[in-house]
């Protein structure tokens, strides 16, 4: 199948990841890097010998040979850049949080769905290795009904000018869990959030979400932590599994814990615990975003579906849209 012809626009803090993936990848040709900063052009000159480097992305859009564009300017921009690559009939990749509001996200869905493009976006996570695992896991049946999920990401900022911390940390944990639930939006959710070192966004802030199926997910995250955390716990019916995304070789633990009852005594006074072994399943190496690319590829020539399509991405702004609501209400908000 033949190589595809991709844009970038935006060569800021992460565009570059997603130059290194198209670049190390023979499946693509990354033909365009456009930026306004001409620091940053510069940069990608240097480091992008063989793509056109230019200020003005619209170059990308005039040209016919361009099936892809990715966008990795800040996300107040991503609906208009989107909505105008959308409507020259090439395919988006559009970088975490798609969009700042539910209604611009759904206006690219649905322009990409009648245009037949692919509206694809990054969260890179669902591409990651533990993940993966986690969720073959998960749907193998091996950890049963889950209960509860419990997930923090800590870290000393980097704080976001243009974006709570919800928005920019909390947005990876509700696709984690988004995926490994199977797309199901929480009906529930009640969140709490404060500013201590500035006044413009929140820096801390804790939310719990109540899903259809009974399960309750408690998300905590923090630009103002003494240590970098990235962890999951997730106890389910048969066992339970914890997901240390900073351990170098140990990321993902299933273990065999849970609790009984001898049937044919009282509930409340005989439980019986479980202490089983804790296995430490394999992963590859591959990185997150390279993966990601390569599936993308398949779903444009193939058609495949892609984890993280703009419908997968709409839910998730439905949930980071209702926590930003309990914030302000500072009550449980419904999610319909
Ligand atoms: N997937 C991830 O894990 C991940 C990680 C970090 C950031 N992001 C997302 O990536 C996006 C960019 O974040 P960042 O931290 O790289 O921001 P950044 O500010 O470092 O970089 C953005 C770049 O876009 C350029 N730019 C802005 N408007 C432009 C335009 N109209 N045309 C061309 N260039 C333009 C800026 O000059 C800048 O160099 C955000 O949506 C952010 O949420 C995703």
């Amino acid at each position: 199948m033949s190589k595809i012809s991709v844009g970038l626009i935006g060569y800021g803090y992460w565009g570059p990841n997603l130059a290194r993936n198209f670049r190390a990848s023979d499946l693509y040709e990354l033909s365009y890097i456009a930026d306004l900063s001409e620091k940053r052009r510069s940069a990608a000159q240097k480091e992008n010998h063989g793509s056109r480097v230019i200020s003005d992305y619209r170059e990308i859009l005039e040209d016919s040979k361009i099936e892809l564009v990715a966008v990795a300017t800040p996300t107040s921009t991503h609906y208009a850049i989107a909505r105008e690559i959308l409507s020259r009939g090439k395919h988006v990749f559009a970088e975490k949080p798609l969009t700042n509001s539910i209604a611009q996200a759904e206006e690219l869905v649905n322009l990409s769905e009648k245009a037949g493009t692919i509206l694809a976006v990054d969260h890179p996570f669902l591409f990651s290795s533990a993940v993966r695992k986690l969720k073959s896991i998960i749907d193998s049946g091996d950890i049963g009904d889950i209960f509860v999920i419990d997930s923090e990401r800590l870290n000393l900022g980097l704080i976001q000018k243009d974006t709570n911390v919800f928005w920019d940390l909390a947005v990876h944990d509700v696709s984690i869990i988004d995926y490994l639930l199977g797309g199901v939006l929480p009906h529930r959710l009640m969140a709490d959030a404060e500013r201590y070192t500035q006044q413009d966004q929140h820096e801390f802030g804790a939310v719990s979400l109540r899903y259809p199926g009974k399960q309750i997910a408690n998300i905590r995250v923090s630009w103002l932590s003494p240590i970098k955390a990235r962890r999951m716990m997730i106890v389910g019916s048969k066992k339970m599994a914890y997901f240390d995304d900073i351990h170098p070789d140990e990321k993902i633990k299933i273990i065999d814990k849970g609790v009984e009852y001898d049937s044919d005594k009282d509930k409340a006074l005989f439980p019986v615990y479980r202490w089983g072994d804790a296995l430490l399943p394999r992963l590859d190496n591959t990185e997150s975003l390279r993966r990601e690319v390569d599936e993308l590829y398949a779903t444009i020539r193939t058609g495949t579906p892609f984890p993280s399509s703009g419908r997968d991405a709409l839910r998730i702004l439905k949930v980071l849209s209702a926590i930003d609501e309990s914030l302000i209400s500072r009550m449980e908000v419904a999610i319909v």
